[in-house]
């Protein structure tokens, strides 16, 4: 690819032309759910949500699921918070709100791949931190279901261009973003790290949305990347990634992930890589099932 093609490609996504909005409530909700847990209002949250219907019944879905902790049946919003807990109601809140972005039919590419390897990531992340001691499994989440956000800016603003991306990605069984070096001259870490800064994300966000596929680049907060890195990895050995298998070989103690995560978490050491594996394809399903679910929720 020229240098020039490059380079209005990198253009296109600065501008973030095509980039759908957030809905105006959605701003506000983000907004306030990034403050501290503690300081979390209960009956704020749930009007927060409430102004955006389609958010208010893809939240209730959510909460639904035992992937949630379901504990009862719930079909209100405030039994809803109550129940899962605040902390839980932000991820199923920005879950949802994220979902809303990539609205299905708008590009050739099906975003309920895309959603499925996101939301799967980030509840392998979750639940990768709680088994290995890392300080902050809800940021984890949080790094787990944006990490691959330059997707959904590629899929919005170069949706020709990414398609063919993945399509030789899919043809070669190799990683989508060696594929989109290729085709494009960019990856989506590239275009990743430009959108959370657009975003104003923090700076751990950024880091992750920017690195995930190269932790070691990383200058700050390695850890989080690392973590985010091998549970994308490990998603997509387990069939959760872009819809197509790669032809590859995985240790994952030599990846570069596990040595920088190591120095946070001494536990890896002895982590149990094939149990865990085993224990996440229970919920994959579950995962399937959830995506499909919100999007039958009238937008
Ligand atoms: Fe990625
Ligand atoms: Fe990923």
């Amino acid at each position: 690819m020229s240098d020039e093609r490059q380079q209005r490609l990198r253009q296109r996504l600065e501008n973030l032309e095509e980039m759908p909005t957030i809905p105006v409530v959605l701003a506000p909700l983000l907004r306030y759910l990034e403050q501290p847990l503690d300081t979390l209002d209960l009956e704020q949250v749930v009007e927060l949500i409430s102004q955006d219907k389609s958010l208010a019944a893809q939240c209730l879905q959510m909460a639904n699921s035992p992937l949630y902790g379901r504990w009862t049946a719930v079909d209100n919003l405030r039994t809803a918070v109550i129940g899962l807990g605040m902390q839980r109601m932000r991820d199923v809140a920005l879950s949802c709100t994220l979902l809303t972005l990539v609205p299905k039919g708008r590009t050739s590419v099906d975003p309920v791949v895309f959603w499925e390897h996101s939301l799967g990531c980030a509840l392998v992340c979750r639940q990768f931190a709680q088994k290995i001691g890392f300080p902050d499994p809800a940021k984890a989440y949080l790094g787990g279901l944006l990490h691959d956000i330059g997707v959904v800016a590629e899929l919005c603003v170069v949706p020709e261009e990414f398609q063919v991306a993945l399509e030789l990605a899919r043809s070669q069984g190799i990683p989508l973003h060696e594929a989109e070096a290729i085709t494009l001259g960019l990856t989506h870490c590239d275009s990743g790290k430009i959108v959370a800064e657009k975003w104003h994300l923090t700076e751990d966000l950024v880091a992750v949305a920017g690195c995930h596929h190269d932790p070691q680049t990383a200058r700050t907060h390695r850890d989080l990347v690392a973590l985010v890195s091998l549970s994308d990895l490990l998603c997509r050995m387990s069939g959760l990634g872009y819809g197509y298998p790669e032809a590859r070989q995985v240790t994952f103690t030599e990846e570069p992930g596990f040595a920088l995560l190591l120095e946070e978490c001494p536990a890896l050491r002895t982590f149990d890589w094939a149990r865990f594996t085993f224990e996440l394809e229970a919920y994959m399903e579950e995962v399937y099932r959830l995506v499909e679910l919100l999007y039958r929720v009238p937008q």
